[in-house]
């Protein structure tokens, strides 16, 4: 079944029912200021840190009808006296509405519904310069004129969202609401009792409260065997206007808007914010109650993504590929870059997550071309959690910058750091350098982790000294085999062996590392670091080849007893799809082994919904070899598709110039292919989930942990610099496509270096790869990449074939 569409000319895709498969979910604001907001109104919102300072209670696990942080409600009084109740979002009350759409923005949602006559409109979003949750909400009635009153909702949480959840009575006990009137102004107030000189949370319309209600029980009605789908407060005139000293805190706010005639439409602004008092927020909220202020801030909205969104602009004869890379992808980098694994339907913040340094350094991957600032300020700030030995600190809060190892800890006779972390920053800087040339980012100063007893650091170094350290801990960090150590695990979290263990992919993420710094070294002069990692590369090359070839792939681990995992006598785990497209990525695998890994994975890990990460499945827990093996075959990392893994095969086929298996590859992930097959995927089609359940699963194909994956930003890296292969470089843009066959003609629109370049490729002959002919405005050009030109606007034609 089909539960809404793509439209790409308002870059929505637009829900058409609320009965998705599961909650599916969009961004507002930032990390900053902002949250995620489902397809029935509920909101989570928090301000710079979803753990700990929440301000909307959203509990993910409870099923998809309950009420989550924020509402509405809409009534008439019928002849009888009594009252028709619903709400627009159609949770929580439930009740069938005659239309229904959420149309999924560019960081807005808006639904639009009609129940009765009533038909409303509701946008929801933060204001690029503001900290506050707006609802922009039009009511129209298309029916008999009838008196209408809108009721907006926020359940407020404690600021720390797992103290919510464990402490019942000193969480009601300390938390408080308090409504302050001035004239036609009520902002209901909220704050924790030990926050009140530091953050208050407010809750107000611009329309005038007729009444109020803060506390839950008074709302709900009938010492709460009143619900969320039928306040009992709700059947009377006006509200309670409770202000609890104590208790479960919400913000009710009655709103008259008086007779709607047919035909009439009214507009009602509602806001939730944070501020460090209300006289601090009182501006915001007088701007915010001017419709003219809302419809700027949204217009504003939207030309950043315009702006954001024009730095590559793409037509192929695939639309949905088109829709990805065009908007959805890019998208969803931003969002990866925003919230790392800091929050989603999935996750809760810190201590669960927070910023990852693995994680974040590929995210900025995803937007590195179109906001190199901003990702250099979180590069820097990744590059500060990296310790004086080289190693890096796997997690932080950027709040407190204290960083975590995370799961390591728990496991006490286990390394305390991962083989690979530190290693992503090294693509991270690279990419930096790539896109804007800028290699005084070399020179800059940036601590290192470790801190004396005050709390000072230890050291400082430059950029260049951090990436050299970055090599260099991998480099004196092998075990038996000369193989890079695994630490607690490596991008695998889940493959989790004792103290010894070496790691394959380290060892093929480390000859990338040193490839990306070769033409850096190059440019910044370092020609002896040059040499001595160019020896490294080599050595690490036949270490691979000489004791990681199984016969038709690599293995991936070499356990801390050098026995072989990810071979073909394993019983489970024969074969990891990260051990085949590493060495082609890094370069170290002939073309034969190429050939025959790749090939391999093809034959042995794809399915018709993804490459899964390896097979077959661990049936059964196994403490030695540790996370994978809580799962049921067919399941994240223990034989499920883990998205994050395939555009490194999308990658590895285009290095091999098979343009059709890569795009192959492309399609069977892409979310907005799964359209036509929700009831099976499940999860939202206009991002990509982190994990599809695989071929030994029964739930085949069912995706789940939408947003926030490193699948992001690697296929977009893959689709844009490599299917259709335009590459910044050090010194130029490179044009090297690999396309499928059947596409004979694609056109690019890149910004790059302060030019524009309108790229046509045209492929006549039904190649895959190889440009033989580059042209910019008519003149030929050696080779396959544009130089640096001054800037302007370029037309450019590269031929595949004749
Ligand atoms: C999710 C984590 O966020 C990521 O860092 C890791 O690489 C994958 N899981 C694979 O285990």
């Amino acid at each position: 079944m089909r539960y809404g569409y793509f439209n790409d000319e308002h870059r929505e895709y637009r829900i058409t029912t609320p009965f998705t498969p599961i909650k599916w979910c969009n961004y507002v604001g930032t990390l900053a200021f902002g949250g995620i907001v489902d397809q029935t109104g509920g909101a989570l919102i928090c301000k710079g840190d979803p753990a700990l300072n929440r301000i909307s209670k959203y509990i993910s696990q409870m099923p998809a009808s309950d009420f989550k942080g924020t509402t509405l409600y809409i009534r008439w009084q019928k002849p009888d006296g009594t009252y028709e109740i619903y709400s627009p979002f159609f949770t929580p009350t439930l009740k069938d509405l005659d239309r229904y759409e959420c149309q999924v923005g560019l960081s807005y949602s808006r639904f639009v519904s009609e129940y009765q006559g009533i038909r409303t409109e509701i946008t929801v979003f933060v204001p690029r310069d503001g900290e506050v949750f707006l609802q922009d909400i039009v009511v129209e009635n298309l029916g008999a004129a009838r008196s209408i009153d809108v009721i907006p909702v926020v359940e407020f949480t404690h600021f720390d969202a797992l103290k919510q959840l464990t402490n019942a009575d000193w969480v009601p006990q300390t938390m408080t609401l308090k409504a302050h009137r001035q004239g036609d102004l009520c902002v209901l107030e909220q704050y924790a009792f030990m926050k009140r000189d530091t953050a208050v949370n407010y809750f107000t319309a611009n329309r005038p409260v007729t009444s109020f209600d803060g506390d839950r029980k008074a709302f709900l009605g009938r010492h709460e065997y009143g619900s969320w789908q039928k306040p009992l407060s709700l059947e009377a005139p006006e509200l309670n206007n409770s202000e609890p000293l104590r208790g479960d805190n919400i913000g009710a706010l009655m709103l008259h808007l008086g007779e709607l005639k047919t035909g009439d439409r009214q507009r009602v602004i509602v806001q939730l914010g944070q501020a460090a008092s209300l006289n601090e927020a009182a501006p915001s909220i007088e701007k915010y109650r001017d419709e003219a202020a809302v419809d700027r801030a949204f217009a504003e909205l939207g030309e950043f993504w315009q702006s954001y969104l024009s730095l590559l602009q793409v037509a192929t004869p695939s639309d949905s590929f088109n829709t990805m890379v065009n908007i959805h992808n890019p998208r969803q980098c931003h969002t990866t870059k925003n919230w790392s694994r800091y929050l989603s339907l999935y996750q809760l913040g810190y201590g669960a997550r927070g910023i990852g340094f693995r994680d974040s350094s590929q995210d900025l991957l995803g937007v590195m071309s179109h906001m190199p600032e901003e990702a250099l300020e979180l590069a820097l700030k990744l590059l500060s959690m990296q310790k004086r030995n080289g190693s890096a600190m796997h997690q932080f809060n950027p709040l407190t910058m204290e960083g975590s190892q995370g799961d390591s800890l728990e496991e006490p006779d286990r390394p305390k750091y991962y083989g690979d972390d530190h290693l992503w920053i090294v693509y991270t800087m690279a990419a930096y350098i790539k896109e804007t040339g800028d290699l005084s980012v070399l020179d800059r100063k940036v601590p290192f982790y470790d801190k004396d007893p005050q709390g000072r650091p230890l050291e400082e170094g430059s950029v260049w000294e951090h990436l050299v350290r970055a090599i260099e801990f991998t480099w004196s960090d092998r075990g038996r085999h000369g193989l890079p150590l695994l630490g607690f695990a490596d991008w695998n979290d889940t493959v989790n062996l004792p103290k010894g263990a070496e790691s394959l992919m380290v060892a093929n993420q480390f000859g990338k590392a040193i490839l990306e710094l070769i033409p850096i070294c190059d440019a910044y002069d370092k020609a002896d670091f040059k040499a001595k990692i160019m020896g490294y590369y080599e050595s690490m090359r036949s270490i691979v080849n000489d004791t990681a070839w199984d016969g038709a792939w690599y293995v991936r681990w070499f356990d801390h007893e050098g026995r072989k995992i990810g071979t073909a006598a394993n019983q489970a785990g024969k074969i990891w799809v990260n051990g085949q497209s590493w060495p082609v990525i890094s370069g170290f695998a002939s073309e034969e082994k190429r050939d025959t890994a790749l090939d391999s994975v093809y034959s042995l890990l794809n399915t018709k919904y993804g490459i899964k990460l390896s097979a077959p499945g661990y049936n059964g827990f196994d403490p030695v070899i540790g996370g994978v093996t809580t799962y049921p075959p067919g399941a994240k990392e223990n034989g499920g598709i883990f998205l994050h893994a395939n555009p490194w095969m999308m990658i590895a086929e285009t290095m091999r110039g098979n343009g059709d298996r890569a795009f192959e590859y492309y399609n069977q992930i892409n979310p907005a292919q799964k359209n036509d097959i929700l009831d099976i995927f499940e999860s939202e089609p206009y991002c990509y989930p982190q994990n599809i359940l695989g071929n030994e699963h029964p739930q085949f194909g069912m995706g789940r942990n939408a947003w926030l994956s490193g699948t992001a930003s690697w296929t977009y890296i893959a689709a844009t610099q490599h299917i259709l292969g335009i590459r910044p470089e050090l010194d130029g843009l490179t044009i090297d496509p690999c396309l499928p066959k059947a596409w004979d003609r694609v056109t690019v629109e890149r910004r790059f270096r302060g030019s524009v370049f309108s790229i046509t490729i045209l492929n006549p002959d039904q190649k895959m790869k190889g440009v033989t002919s580059l042209l910019v405005d008519g003149k030929k050009i050696e080779g396959n990449r544009i130089p640096l030109l001054p800037a302007g606007h370029y037309r450019v034609e590269a031929y595949i074939g004749r």
